[in-house]
């Protein structure tokens, strides 16, 4: 089947469960809001699927490959990561260019380099960052490296995005820019994107589904409209009312 699965997932740190999802399942070309208190293991659900966390148990049904996570071989791993775009919640630049910083994901890939050029300049369009295609990446504001970071993951066209709180740091104008980016990279690639997110208005605008995530667990998953508008657990509902105890 076409979608995106995990099932029987725990994460252990220290003797410690910090993650346990025995089955959560994500549609193709949908977008997902994920939501919950800080610590209750969104950005390790991201990084476990990203394949940058090895979890103590757990599959992974990534459209249509199927792969047991304990034992997954590097290679194996890198060919599922090479499909995915994952933005973490800081990105680093590469000291190199805006241009290069972008097109570095194409070149491992060995793609032509015309082709490169015009991906690449494309997706600086698309984050209204041509101008500063030759400015040096680490010198940019805050807000104009989270836009790199997503033009890096967009510019291959990965089948997934994951994106980790991207616009919890940004000024508004800069957060616009953001969700129209994610809009247009949906509308035109129907991406699965997967996206951790604070800001419940930014989830309502954006995603058609969301996961409460509390303590490890998914407490809740269902389309964004009953999600706000008729949380079934009081853990959901203290949440939106802002009584969530941390
Ligand atoms: N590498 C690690 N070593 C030990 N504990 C970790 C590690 N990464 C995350 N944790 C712990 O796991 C829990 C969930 O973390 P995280 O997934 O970052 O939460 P969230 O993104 O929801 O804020 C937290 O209690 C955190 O301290
Ligand atoms: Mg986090």
């Amino acid at each position: 089947m076409t979608e995106l699965r995990v099932s029987d997932l725990t994460v252990t740190y220290d003797q410690k469960t910090i993650l346990d999802v025995p089955h959560a399942s994500f549609e193709c070309g949908r977008i997902y809001g994920i939501i919950g208190p800080s610590g209750s293991g969104k950005s390790t659900l991201l990084r476990v699927i990203n394949l940058l966390t090895q979890p103590a148990s757990g599959h992974l049904h990534f459209f249509g490959v199927d792969v047991h996570l304990p034992s997954l071989s590097h290679r194996e791993g890198l060919s599922l990561q090479r499909q995915m775009g994952f933005v973490p919640q800081k990105p680093s630049m590469f000291h190199s260019s805006v241009f290069d910083n972008v097109a570095q994901g194409l070149r491992y890939r060995k793609l032509p380099r015309e082709t490169i050029r015009i991906r690449v300049e494309d997706a600086l369009e698309k984050v209204d960052l041509t101008h500063a295609a030759n400015q040096m990446a680490n010198t940019l504001s805050g807000g104009e490296m989270q836009r790199i970071a997503l033009a890096r993951a967009m510019v291959y066209e990965p089948v997934l995005l994951l994106l980790d709180e991207p616009t919890a740091s940004l000024d508004p104008s800069n957060v616009a820019i953001f969700e129209r980016v994610i809009q247009s990279i949906h509308a035109m690639h129907k991406t699965t994107i997967l996206m951790v997110t604070h800001n419940l208005a930014q989830a309502k605008r954006l995603t058609h589904a969301c996961l409460f995530v509390h303590k490890g667990r998914i407490l809740e998953a269902s389309d964004t409209e009953p999600f706000f508008h008729s949380p079934e657990t009081q853990e959901v509902q203290d949440f939106m009312a802002g009584r969530m105890i941390y």
